[in-house]
């Protein structure tokens, strides 16, 4: 299986992604994650992309999909993944229909989790205070959101044209969000 997690900045795609991959026993890939450890670890890729992720902005797209096709060239993403903040506009979308297509595999379905601005927000200043998360103050969640709105939000309507997207209410407990998921994908045993 290979699903697509879409929605804004403190939606919980990372929090539903890394369930779903537990449930499911297939790895959760997150661009933003493999973002980090690169600027972790002070590669050259990293020292760029930290740059742009303290504005908030969208790190290069020829970056993103390097690392990105490195990852999936692992054994862990044989038989299926989950991508969490990948893509984040049309022509990421398009890269990343020519990385499955140049395999036979295409993507099964991307889950649009839905919430407000005003919620996600709110949890992202929750984090900003527990786990300090460089890109978490208000003035650079206030451009991740825009950054949304103005770059992904329109790849709700590249997936919807092509039938693979379902929506996901985002704003309830953890739990019901992950019930929701596992429904819409008619895993076993969804209630
Ligand atoms: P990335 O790491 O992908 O961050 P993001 O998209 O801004 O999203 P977050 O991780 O903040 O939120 P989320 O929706 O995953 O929610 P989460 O589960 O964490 O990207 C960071 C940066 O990297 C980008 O700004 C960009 O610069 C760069 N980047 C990454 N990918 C890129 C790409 N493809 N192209 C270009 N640049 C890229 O939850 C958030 C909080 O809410 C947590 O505290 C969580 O515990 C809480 N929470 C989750 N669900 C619930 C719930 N149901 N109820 C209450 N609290 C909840």
């Amino acid at each position: 299986m290979i699903v697509v997690f879409l929605g804004p900045p403190g939606s919980g795609k990372g929090t539903q992604a890394a369930r779903l991959s537990a449930r499911l026993g297939i790895s959760a890939i997150s661009t933003g994650d493999l973002l980090r450890q690169a600027v972790a670890r002070g590669t050259a890729l990293g020292e760029k992309a930290r740059v742009v992720m303290e504005r908030g902005e969208l790190v290069p797209d020829e970056l993103v999909e390097g690392v990105l096709r490195e990852r999936l060239t692992e054994a862990d993403c044989r038989d299926g993944f989950l991508l969490d903040g990948y893509p984040r506009n049309v022509a990421q979308a398009e890269a990343l229909d020519a990385i499955l297509g140049s395999t036979g595999r295409g993507l099964d379905r991307v889950i649009n989790i839905l919430v407000s601005e005003k919620v996600a927000v709110a949890r992202l200043a929750g984090r900003a205070r527990s786990e300090r998360r460089a890109d978490d103050d208000p003035e650079t969640v206030r451009e991740r959101q825009r950054v949304y709105r103005e770059k992904t939000s329109r790849l709700v309507e590249y997936y919807r044209s092509r039938g693979l997207i379902v929506d996901i209410p985002g704003e309830g407990t953890v739990d019901e969000v992950s019930s929701a998921i596992e429904n819409a994908l008619k895993l076993p045993g969804a209630a």
